[in-house]
């Protein structure tokens, strides 16, 4: 185990809150954890007290360890009071979808260590998936630490070059959207062979969480595995696949609508 070290979580909304009661799961001691939120919600008080981490420190000491988990659009205004708390050997792990490194290192010039991280909504139940890139030399105490941060909503998986932070966003990170337009378009589909909508919703809800569960609980066996040994030859399930994997199903939709997702990723970090 790592040794832990004072860690700054810089926007406690929905994913740095998340990542916060991770780590305080986890084991990371609350007296070295400090959030700077500037609204606090009166549960985010009370949590201070009651776990005993601090809640808007006065600047001056600095973090080894920053969760950056503001909007992007807030990080000019908060650069300021941020820098207040990150020197040289600080790590800061950022969240922000659309900034890059070189945004971060241009308005927090102090910093050598930056994660950038694109993590996805199921982060909320603790069933996310996050992509992270390193730049700069972090230390694998360091490394083990920031996993461990961002393993609290879920998996990990490291990528060797920022870029692919932006196909990663493409997959993952926009991903859940597309799993739930899936739902609407099988209960459409319902609608249209004559289920009454709420009973056709309700079936196509449940048959995305039952088969995103099986997926979940049956690890080792690959989608293409699953998929087959619930299709019989001559039977109903091919007569529908024969249509979504088409030379003009599913997959080329599936593809072009990834790549339109990266690129206004790529254009969004400018
Ligand atoms: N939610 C997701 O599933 C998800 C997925 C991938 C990436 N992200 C990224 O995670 C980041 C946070 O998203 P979120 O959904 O957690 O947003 P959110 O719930 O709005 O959280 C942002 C938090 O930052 C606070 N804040 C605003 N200005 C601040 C400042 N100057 N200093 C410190 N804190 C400040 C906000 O306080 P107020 O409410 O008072 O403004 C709010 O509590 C975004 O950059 C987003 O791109 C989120």
């Amino acid at each position: 185990m790592s040794e832990f070290v004072p860690l700054l979580v810089f926007g406690a909304g929905k994913m740095g809150g998340a990542m916060l009661n991770g780590a305080l799961r986890a084991g990371w001691p609350a007296k070295l954890i400090s959030v700077i939120d500037p609204n606090p919600s009166d549960a985010l008080r009370d949590q201070a007290k009651k776990e005993g981490f601090t809640l808007n420190p006065a600047p001056g000491a600095k973090a080894g360890l920053v969760l950056l988990a503001i909007k992007p659009q807030m990080l000019d205004s908060a650069a300021v009071a941020l820098a207040a708390h990150v020197d040289s050997a600080t790590v800061l792990v950022s969240v922000m979808a659309g900034k890059s490194i070189a945004d971060m290192k241009s308005r927090l010039r102090a910093l050598t260590k930056i994660v950038r991280a694109m993590p996805n909504t199921p982060a909320a139940i603790g069933r996310g998936i996050t992509g992270a890139y390193i730049a700069g030399a972090i230390s694998p105490s360091e490394k083990a630490l920031v996993a461990m941060l961002l393993q609290t909503t879920g998996r990990l998986e490291w990528v060797e070059t920022e870029d692919l932070i932006d196909s990663v966003t493409a997959v993952s990170g926009s991903g859940p959207a597309y799993v739930f337009h899936l739902v609407e378009t099988l209960a459409k589909a319902g609608e249209e062979v004559g289920l009454p909508a709420d009973l056709a919703m309700r079936l196509a809800r449940a048959t995305i969480e039952g088969a995103g569960e099986l997926l979940f609980q049956d690890a080792a066996t690959p989608p293409a595995t699953l998929r087959q040994n619930v299709t019989s030859p001559g039977g109903t399930t091919a007569a529908a696949l024969e249509h979504l994997m088409a030379a003009d199903g599913l997959q080329p939709l599936m593809t072009k609508a990834v790549k339109a997702a990266r690129a206004r990723a790529k254009a969004l970090a400018g």
